[in-house]
């Protein structure tokens, strides 16, 4: 059941999941009770700490000017997205938004999201630090910047419909209207929580940049087992499409070696072999992802030639481009020819599926 605070109608419920924040907590209350002057807000912290925070934020509640909640949970489900799910249940307002609790995301956005929401014809409301005048200066090092731009693009590659008009489905600062989303189909795993909503269903989306900031104390909990969880979230959401591409590329592969197997045995030089057997297959993976794994997104059939030119331009290219790749791995890295051909065989895999899904079939 929805809480309620006596003789206060809450406008706005602010979710913050946490997890060992302690040194943030009395900072990041004094900033959003500033922030929603005039907004009847209420905190929500979901905490899964180990430590002393929900004794730290006990304190900072009973001194606050606005309604602050702690629920802690003795055995998190979920992680971060479970929490945030918690929080929504939880919730006194329908309208829901989510931030951080170390201060990257700034309170001071606050009004202008609850604003956006408010304007009537949005389920939605993203903070994200791609859109214009958005940065994302917060992301630790130059490698964390890589990794967030190659996941965005994946996963926009993969839903682009549904994130068409999302720059950051992996940010963590947003507003929902909790009753526009369905708390029971979700099933949330790591820190993606906004990805999941959004892909399940179509939403009225809106943005507003934001910049995401250093940490005000404390650690990142982002860690390699985040990211895996991810790629596993993705792979669970999106296993329809991506999975068809892998069975058609891998059936390509074979039907690859036997063309080259048979043409050798009749005789034909092998150079002249391989050249026929993978423009045959680029050509006929061309005909089958077209007719079974983005059938829905062809757009007017008019538009095949274009597409075909397109897949068999990038084909071609990719093929000719891997193999001074490998050579390249292989001298100036002490790996083998083996695992460098490898590597560049499941990062071409990737890079083809955004490519067909974001350029080939563009929505
Ligand atoms: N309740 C709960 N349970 N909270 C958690 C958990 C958990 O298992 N893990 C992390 N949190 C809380 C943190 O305490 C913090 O308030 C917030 O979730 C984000 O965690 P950080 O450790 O600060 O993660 P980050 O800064 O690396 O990641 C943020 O930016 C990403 C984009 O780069 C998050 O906003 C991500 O959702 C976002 O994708
Ligand atoms: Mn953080």
């Amino acid at each position: 059941m929805p809480h309620r605070v006596p003789g206060v109608i809450i406008e706005l419920s602010i979710i913050v999941p946490t997890f060992n924040e302690a040194p943030n907590v009395a900072e990041l209350v004094a900033r959003v009770t500033a922030a929603v002057e005039g907004i009847d807000a209420e905190i929500v912290f979901v905490d899964d700490s180990t430590d002393d925070t929900p004794e730290v934020m006990r304190v900072v509640a009973a001194g606050a000017g606005i309604p602050v909640r702690v629920i802690h949970r003795d055995q998190p489900v979920g992680g971060l997205g479970g929490a945030v799910v918690e929080g929504f249940r939880a919730a006194a307002s329908d309208v829901c938004l989510v931030m951080d609790g170390d201060l990257q995301h700034p309170p001071e956005k606050i009004p202008e999201m609850f604003e956006r929401h408010r304007e009537g014809d949005v389920d939605v409301v993203v903070a994200s630090r791609y859109a214009g005048g958005g940065t994302s200066t917060g992301l630790a090092d130059r490698t964390r910047v890589l990794v967030s731009r190659a996941s965005t693009a994946l996963t926009k590659a993969m839903f682009p419909v549904r994130l068409h008009d999302v720059s950051d489905p992996m940010t963590g600062f947003f507003l929902v209207s909790r009753s526009a989303v369905d708390l029971d189909g979700l099933h949330p795993r790591g820190f993606k929580i906004l990805l999941e909503i959004l892909v399940r269903k179509p939403f009225r989306i809106a943005e507003v940049p934001f910049d995401f900031g250093d940490r005000h104390a404390g650690e990142s909990k982002a860690s390699f087992r985040q990211g895996m969880h991810f790629l596993a979230q993705l792979a669970a959401l999106r296993f329809g499409k991506m999975s068809l591409f892998a069975v058609i590329g891998g059936l390509g592969a074979v039907a690859n070696v036997v063309i080259v197997w048979a043409l050798t045995h009749l005789g034909v030089d092998y150079v002249v072999a391989a050249i026929i057997a993978a423009e045959v297959t680029i050509i006929g993976n061309f005909l089958l992802i077209e007719r079974f794994v983005f059938q829905d997104m062809r757009g007017d059939a008019s538009g095949v030639w274009s597409r075909f030119a397109k897949s068999f331009a990038f084909n071609n290219a990719e093929a000719v481009i891997r193999i001074p790749i490998v050579a390249l791995m292989v001298s100036t890295s002490h790996i083998s020819a083996v695992l460098a051909t490898a590597i560049t065989l499941v990062v071409a895999f990737f890079v083809r599926f955004v490519f067909h899904s974001l350029v080939v079939y563009a929505p």
